[in-house]
């Protein structure tokens, strides 16, 4: 039987078929990392009735960005940016998961206001973060010596979220 197109339980949530569309970073939000205008029209042109979307990688904090242009939800304009995305999805009939994440060693400074990211331990991330050059233009960096987290300061990142 293909399974496919058959309706589906997602926890609490009813989808009417399984293709669900992957978490994909595109960095196209506003200078303060919040959704606008275009990511608007990007999922609503990919939601579907009974479909599932789960959102670009959405930081939970200041220092959590490893992209320029990332989308964040620790601000009352995220939140308003965020629900303009979900008012347009569900119009289509659709329903969107937000991707919470914290970049961690993997944040660039360049993108956390000068702050060196915050990790478990001082480690270096052996990927790339995207940053914009002095000229504007989005270029690839590598990541720098993370701080490592001091016991006490654990809480504090999820506190920044709520
Ligand atoms: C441009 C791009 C952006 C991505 N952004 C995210 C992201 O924000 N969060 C995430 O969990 N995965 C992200 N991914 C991974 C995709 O979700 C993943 O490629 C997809 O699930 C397909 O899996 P596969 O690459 O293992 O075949 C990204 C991949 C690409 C190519």
């Amino acid at each position: 039987m293909n399974m496919l197109f058959t309706q589906t339980q997602v926890g609490p949530y009813p989808v009417s078929h399984r293709v669900v569309m992957a978490p994909l970073t595109r960095m196209r939000t506003d200078a303060h990392n919040v959704p606008g205008d275009l990511m608007v029209d990007y999922y609503a042109q990919r939601a579907s009735s009974g479909g599932l979307l789960i959102s670009d990688a959405t930081s939970v904090s200041p220092l959590g960005f490893a992209y320029v242009g990332a989308p964040g939800i620790y601000t009352d304009a995220h939140a308003r940016g965020w629900r303009r995305v979900t008012n347009a999805v569900h119009a289509e009939g659709g329903r969107i998961f937000l991707q919470l994440w914290h970049a961690g060693r993997q944040a660039h400074p360049a993108n956390i206001g000068g702050e060196v990211p915050v990790a478990p331990s001082a480690i270096r991330a052996y990927e790339h973060s995207a940053i914009h050059d002095e000229s504007g233009q989005v270029v690839e960096v590598e990541q720098v010596v993370p701080r490592a987290l001091a016991l006490d300061e654990i809480p504090g990142v999820i506190e920044e979220f709520r």
